[in-house]
């Protein structure tokens, strides 16, 4: 059984984030088959000026992300979009033009509210994002995770709903196989993450 290393990238930068506890949740779920890096999104703004220039944080974002197999982005909707933390992450990995770390990485979305549609509007703008990046993103299932509350996940990512357990551990399942898809069905795809 192969194990995917992948980077969950939690657009929220808040310490209870539901989305942090739904990661948490997803690895317990995916029976040892995904190990997570959690890369810490609270980057320095990006500035196309400072592109030449050393910002170590940037420096580390990118580095990190280089080497894994995969990238599981969890994002949470602010205003209908996704969170500025979030979008930030993208145009630092985006750049400098032509180095873009996210360049044929496979990913896959899950969102999460407290309100009804479960952050739909932030999942498919990251999703079109995602097009321009050159990034294959696991289509299904889609994970629109509304009505969230602390006593449906705990802080420590136990999930006491049967529904949400369900969807959950369907997700962390499918993911799981869409990496192994990826992995042994399209080598150039996958291959050595340095090479890329
Ligand atoms: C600035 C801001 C804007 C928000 N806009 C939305 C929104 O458009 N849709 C929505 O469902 N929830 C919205 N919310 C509520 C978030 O979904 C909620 O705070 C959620 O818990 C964020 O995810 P997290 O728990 O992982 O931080 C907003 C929250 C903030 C702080």
């Amino acid at each position: 059984m192969t194990r995917h290393r992948i980077a969950f990238l939690n657009g929220s930068l808040r310490k209870d984030s539901f989305h942090g506890r739904l990661g948490l949740a997803i690895i317990a779920a995916s029976n040892d088959r995904l190990a997570f890096i959690t890369p810490s999104l609270d980057l320095p703004l990006y500035d196309p000026d400072l592109d030449g220039s050393d910002t170590p944080a940037w420096t580390a974002f990118r580095d990190s992300v280089r080497l894994v197999d995969g990238i599981l982005f969890g994002s949470p909707e602010y205003n209908r979009s996704m969170t500025g933390a979030l979008k930030n992450a993208l145009d630092v990995g985006s750049r400098p033009y032509g180095q873009s770390i996210f360049t044929k990485k496979p990913a896959a979305v899950f969102s999460g509210s407290p309100g009804m549609t479960g952050g739909f509007g932030s999942n498919h703008h990251l999703r079109q994002s995602c097009v321009f990046l050159d990034m294959p993103v696991m289509q299904q299932p889609e994970a629109y995770w509304g009505l969230l509350d602390d006593e449906k996940l705990a802080a420590d990512g136990t999930v006491n709903d049967e529904m949400l357990a369900k969807l959950v551990t369907g997700f962390a399942g499918a993911l799981a196989d869409w990496y192994d898809l990826i992995r042994e069905g399209s080598g150039q795809l996958a291959g050595d993450p340095t090479q890329r």
